[in-house]
């Protein structure tokens, strides 16, 4: 099968905001009880910080990581998390039925994000608290100093302000599991004050407003709208959220799931704009996919696991080679998106629908996963163009018609590069990638093809063969342009 890419040089979709690549670590299962932190660990630091998996994290380099969750967050008191770790108090999690021991709390999460070199994005409990938690929480982490929680946090051994810069407004505020769910007026509300009081503070700082929990709840796109209409003026972003399934076990399907990604993403962006229009507004409201990713495998196993314990073993998914070529599909999506998606995180990032897997005790390894976000997020900081493909589609059963091509162009201009990943959703066929880009030099110069593929959809890594799936570099003198049959590809062309 042949696929040609149109592109013009001219036409720019944006300029991919690096924070599309940041991710998100919950206190949730082992994602920081055996994953970040795990105290007598052979490789872990003076701080309990497993170095391996410090590694693989900032080899992904991963500009903004959102934390301490998720539906933790929303019966979660922050005041618990931080001074002395002997007399933090250990409280019940009712969102994932665990033992909360606080050990790994705000200044920790800080430390580490200095360790790894990425950005913290904090957010705040909307669901059991209000104004005054919130506020109190900003001044504690953000204010230099001279005030009772500022002074407090020097206390707690950090002299410097975090200067934290974005905070969600609360998470998932519209789903019925959440612990003090609320109504969309009710959330509006509440979010639209405690985004004042920030401001107040800090008209500097960047505040998400929580969207819908995916674009298959009932008050899908309703909440959207009055949530707007509340918050228009605090807001910098709306969030959304979305995880990917396989259920029926139909791959080709499953394959066009960056469809029903691309069709939210449109979906809230209309409902922002209309919004925009009523509140006759000149500002644009930008948003925030803080929550994505594949997320079915472990399901089952979730219900049989005991409650009340510290580090869980929840939501580990073992991802395969099929999961693989939907991140990087979705991917693609964010990609595409990046005139009005300014923020992603790929949920979460470690044992919890991770990309990185550890054992207690034990190894530390790459998910198939993170091969796509470790490409995208190499390659895909640059002007992303508004292509157009010409490629056969084929009919699936739950998104009509999708191209068997998924594809982004990316422009580095001071590299001088053109930078095409593509997802080759057929099963069966290889693809011919021809690339006709106006305003380029005709003869690009193809400098690299680096190819995820396997056989088996349903391969997978896992401890004792790590980097059974991990993209290889193609010989490029033998077959030059070729996508073969379920496939991720990264084509690298220089220009000059
Ligand atoms: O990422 C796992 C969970 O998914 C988060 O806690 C919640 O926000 C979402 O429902």
């Amino acid at each position: 099968m042949k696929c040609t890419v149109h592109a013009s040089k001219n036409f720019v979709i944006g300029t991919a905001d690096k924070r599309l690549f940041s991710s998100f670590v919950e206190q949730l299962g082992r994602c920081v009880y055996g994953g970040l932190y795990e105290k007598d660990h052979p490789l872990s630091d003076e701080d309990g910080l497993r170095s391996d998996v410090i590694k693989l994290v900032k080899d992904l380099d991963i500009p903004m990581v959102r934390f301490p969750g998720g539906n933790y967050v929303s019966n979660h008191r922050w005041e618990d998390s931080v001074g002395p770790i002997d007399e933090r108090p250990v409280r019940l999690d009712l969102a994932w039925k665990a033992l909360d021991p606080n050990t790994f709390g705000i200044k920790e999460f800080i430390d580490w994000c200095k360790k790894v070199g990425t950005e913290p994005m904090m957010a705040l409990n909307l669901g059991t608290r209000g104004i005054d938690a919130a506020k109190d929480l900003v001044e504690y982490c953000n204010h230099p100093g001279g005030t009772a929680l500022s002074d407090l946090r020097k206390s707690h051994g950090s002299e410097a302000p975090y200067n934290i810069k974005m905070w969600c407004l609360g998470n998932e505020m519209d789903g019925p599991w959440q612990v003090g769910h609320k109504t969309a007026d009710e959330y509006g509300r509440l979010a639209a004050e405690v985004g004042k009081a920030i401001k107040l503070f800090d008209p500097s700082l960047e505040l998400v407003a929580c969207g819908s929990s995916n674009s298959d709840m009932p008050t899908f796109p309703s909440w959207e709208e009055t949530v707007l209409e509340h918050t228009w003026e605090v807001a910098d972003y709306l969030s959304l959220h979305m995880y990917f399934r396989n259920d029926e076990n139909d791959a080709e399907t499953f394959l066009a799931s960056s469809k029903k990604m691309d069709q939210f993403i449109e979906t809230v962006v209309h409902v922002c704009d209309y919004v925009q229009a009523k509140k006759r507004s000149k500002k644009t409201m930008y948003l925030s996919f803080d929550e994505w990713n594949v997320w079915f495998h472990s399901n089952e196993q979730d219900k049989t696991e005991p409650k009340w314990n510290v580090g869980k073993h929840l939501l580990e998914d073992v991802y395969t080679f099929e999961d693989a070529l939907v991140v990087g599909c979705l991917l693609n999506s964010l990609l595409r998106h990046c005139d009005r998606v300014k923020v992603a995180c790929l949920a979460q990032l470690v044992n919890v629908i991770a990309p990185i897997m550890t054992e207690e005790g034990g190894p530390s390894w790459a998910q198939t996963i993170y091969w796509p976000f470790y490409y995208a997020s190499k390659y895909g900081r640059g002007e992303v163009l508004d292509i157009r493909l010409d490629v056969p589609t084929y009919k699936n059963h739950h998104y009509g018609e999708v191209p068997y091509a998924d594809a982004v162009l990316v422009y580095h201009a001071e590299e001088q590069e053109l930078d095409l990943f593509v997802v080759n959703r057929s099963l069966d066929e290889t693809m011919e990638i021809s690339l006709d880009a106006i305003g380029f030099p005709t003869q690009l110069k193809l400098i690299e093809h680096i190819l995820l593929h396997h056989t088996d959809l349903k391969a997978s890594n896992d401890r004792d063969n790590p980097e059974h799936i991990k993209p290889v570099v193609m010989d490029i003198t033998r077959e030059p342009y070729k996508a073969p049959r379920q496939s991720w590809n990264l084509f690298r062309f220089s220009i000059s």
